[in-house]
């Protein structure tokens, strides 16, 4: 069967990165979480003293040391993909509340943005993966055969991220997850370079009532559909 490309995108933690990681395991495709590689970005940034609560990233620095970072991905044995920067496991602390609270703001640098959908787009160059992030469907890979744009209200959102950072063993407040959640749903959303917009053939999945195992019948039916007929 000829491999498609697949495109998920929506807002932060709306549940698309469970479900592509789980639609990818199923259908045998790579899978790739954009948003970490922004992250990853963002640690090197605060790593090396150039975010300042004062006077805000120091782009300039940033922009200069894009070559020197390198991102990849490794499967532990216990089968979770971890996100590797320059030869460093730095799953952990990409989620925790200091890169998501800088995120955003480094992610609206164009040259940033260029940076990594170059890397982006390598990673797809051979099609069967599954990418999610913003600007998947309309940025990264505006040809992708398959396009899922994912939506739940801030609240459901919260309460996701929430969970999962206790569940890392880096607890929040839940008010303080919420409006970091608003705040960046702003900043990605109205950015000028790539903001977050559904791409015009993506296919909209609002999960806010839905169970994992619902939404990936629904995804899996749409693969279907979609390589139907492709061998
Ligand atoms: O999906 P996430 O919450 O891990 O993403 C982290 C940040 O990276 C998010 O605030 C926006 C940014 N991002 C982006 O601008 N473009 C992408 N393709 C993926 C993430």
């Amino acid at each position: 069967m000829k491999k498609i490309t697949i495109a998920i995108d929506g807002f932060s933690s709306s549940g698309k990165s469970t479900m592509a990681k789980q639609l990818a395991k199923k259908i045998g495709y790579v899978y790739v979480d954009s948003g970490a590689m922004y992250r990853a970005t963002t640690l090197y940034a605060i790593r090396n003293g150039m975010t300042d609560k004062e006077t805000g990233i120091d782009t300039q620095a940033l922009i200069n040391a894009l070559p020197l970072i390198d991102i990849s991905f490794a499967i532990t044995p216990e089968d979770t993909q971890h996100t590797i920067l320059n030869g460093e496991d730095v799953e952990k602390e990409i989620r925790g509340m200091e890169v998501s609270g800088w995120v955003s703001p480094v992610a609206v640098i164009p040259e940033v943005r260029h940076y990594l959908v170059g890397l982006q787009q390598q990673y797809g160059k051979d099609k069967g993966i599954v990418m999610d992030g913003r600007d998947i469907g309309t940025t990264v890979f505006p040809d992708a055969e398959m396009k899922v744009f994912v939506q739940a209200s801030p609240e459901v959102r919260a309460k996701r991220r929430y969970d999962e950072l206790i569940e890392k063993g880096t607890p929040s407040d839940y008010e303080s997850v919420l409006a970091n959640i608003k705040e960046r749903d702003h900043i990605d959303s109205t950015r000028k370079e790539s903001p977050l917009r559904k791409a015009e053939d993506a296919f909209v999945l609002d999960n806010d009532n839905l169970s994992r195992e619902e939404q990936m019948e629904v995804l899996v039916k749409l693969f279907d559909e979609k390589t139907r007929g492709e061998d």
